[in-house]
Formats: C-alpha cells, sequence, structure tokens
C-alpha cells in the first residue's frame, strides 16, 4: 500500500514577506500549529508514514520541527508545559522524515521528480501544505486512499471553484464516473476563465504513480516558463487512468492572506483547545 509522501516546501513564501524573509512559510502557525504540521498529521492519518521533504535554501528550520529538541526538552520535563510537546512529539513518532533538496525554482513538476530520491519506484502521496484541508471524517489524502485502493492509479483533489478564480488553479475536464470521481480527459494549468474546461480546480493532494517522474522529465517547460505538474498528468491520463477525486471537506488556501486569516479563525473557533 501507499506509504510515502512527499511535500514540496522550497517555495518562497512572497506574500507573506516581510514574515518569510528568513523563516520558512510552511513555519507560520496557523493558531499554534505550523502549517506544514497539519498536512503531515493528515498525511500519518492516512498511513502514509514516510514523510519526505522537498526543500531549499533557508527551510532547516521544517527539519528541525520534526526532530527532538533537547534542550527545550530537558527544560520543560515534569512542568505543567510539557503536555504542549505531547501532539508533535506524537507526529515525530509516528513517522519518518527525510529531506532532499530543490536547487532551483523550476515548478512543482520539477520539485516532485527532485523528490523521486526519496521515493523510487511506488505509488505516493504529494501534500501543497498551503492547501490547509479538513475532511469530512477521514481527512482528505484517507479519503483518496480509499480510492486508490479500487483504482489503482493517479488520483488528484478538485473542488468546484467560481469563475473568477479559475485562473489560479489547475482544471479538469472528465467523464463522470460517479457522483464524486471523475476520468480526466483534459487539464490545463491555470487557464483564463474563458478557456477553462470547467469549473473543477485541483487541490494541492495528489496519489501519483511512480511512472510519472519518466513523464515529468519529458515534459517541457509550460506556464510560467516552469515545469507543471498538470502536463505531466496530462500525458499520464492520456496513457492511462487519471481520476479525478472530488473530496468531502473544506479547504483554505494558507498561500494568500484572506486564506490564511479565514483557516486561523476556523481553527481557532472549532480545532484548537488551548
Ligand atoms: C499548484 C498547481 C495547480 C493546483 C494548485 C493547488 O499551483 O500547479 O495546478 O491547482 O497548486 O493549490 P500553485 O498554487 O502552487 O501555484
Amino acid at each position: 500500500m501507499i506509504k510515502k509522501c512527499l511535500f514540496p516546501v522550497a517555495g518562497y513564501g512572497t506574500r507573506f514577506l516581510p514574515a518569510t524573509k528568513s523563516m520558512p512559510k510552511e513555519m507560520l502557525p496557523i493558531v499554534n500549529k505550523p502549517l506544514v504540521q497539519y498536512g503531515v498529521e493528515e498525511a500519518l492519518d492516512a498511513g502514509l508514514y514516510e514523510i519526505g521533504f522537498v526543500t531549499g535554501r533557508g527551510k532547516r528550520a521544517i527539519n528541525d520541527h520534526f526532530d527532538t529538541n533537547y534542550e527545550l526538552e530537558k527544560e520543560i520535563a515534569g512542568s505543567g508545559k510539557e503536555e504542549l510537546l505531547t501532539g508533535i512529539r506524537d507526529v515525530i513518532n509516528r513517522g519518518t522524515f527525510s529531506t532532499t533538496r530543490q536547487r532551483e525554482m523550476a515548478g512543482l513538476g520539477n520539485a516532485i521528480l527532485t523528490g523521486q530520491t526519496l521515493i523510487g519506484d511506488e505509488p505516493f502521496g504529494v501534500v501543497l501544505a498551503d492547501d490547509l484541508c479538513f475532511g469530512e471524517g477521514p481527512g482528505v489524502l484517507s479519503q483518496m486512499v480509499e480510492l486508490y485502493k479500487q483504482f489503482r492509479c493517479t488520483i488528484v483533489a478538485i473542488q468546484e471553484v467560481p469563475s473568477d478564480q479559475i485562473e489560479k488553479f489547475g482544471v479538469i475536464a472528465g467523464e463522470q464516473i460517479r457522483e464524486d470521481v471523475f476520468r480526466v480527459t483534459d487539464m490545463v494549468e491555470k487557464p483564463k476563465a474563458e478557456d477553462a474546461p470547467s469549473n473543477l480546480a485541483i487541490i494541492g493532494r495528489y496519489i501519483l504513480t511512480p511512472d510519472i517522474f519518466d513523464i515529468i522529465r519529458d515534459t517541457p517547460a509550460g506556464k510560467n516558463g516552469e515545469v507543471q505538474i498538470t502536463d505531466a498528468l496530462l500525458t499520464q491520463a492520456k496513457r492511462g487512468a487519471v481520476m479525478a477525486y472530488k473530496f468531502k471537506g473544506r479547504r483554505y488556501d494558507c498561500g494568500s492572506i484572506q486564506g490564511f486569516i479565514d483557516a486561523t479563525n476556523y481553527c481557532y473557533e472549532n480545532i484548537y483547545q488551548g
């Protein structure tokens, strides 16, 4: 079954400057927990215990977060504050955490290809931590793993979005085979509203079969001069099956200030246990 999950976390987070000048954007807290930890917990809950980060310069804090801080442990041992570390200790104990570095920002496709060294030749999950997802019942990746058991092919998460938002996303067209599942027939990265093949936008959760690596290697740079995973997925869809899954739950775009604030409010009211 699927046990590995890649987190491409090399991006600069320019929209959050100056906060992200010397701190990874993935470490910004939603209430009291770094954004990336929500994604890692979602992966662990789905049984994906081998976590791989594709990082870049200035991202060491992410590796430190998923490792023991002896000084801190010693300092607060036996004090009333110790329980504040229970959650992250549990996360660290449940997974393994590996890192590889992307030397240049060359697109999400390139980031995923860089992660091949951590994945090898097996199906794997991809989480874009900026997309903070809360499943209705099981998490979004858990829902997708269930679907993978049935279809044994690449699966992308999708959501309906209004037409004035569509150009921020990869967009699919597909043949509906179930109320919430489409067999992908077309995919376009960040189309203008008038060129979009549907209102079904790709959200940052993927289960990919490992043939995607060779496909990415053969995929030329696309939108913005970057190697886009969406373009590689279209090739894969034409060769075989790629499914798109309308997940059950909510999603916040924490790469934008508004989404970040909305996610913070939602977590504070519904999830945070202070
Ligand atoms: C990436 C993908 C895009 C997808 C989006 C989901 O874009 O390229 O296809 O719809 O994530 O958040 P980004 O937001 O990283 O520019």
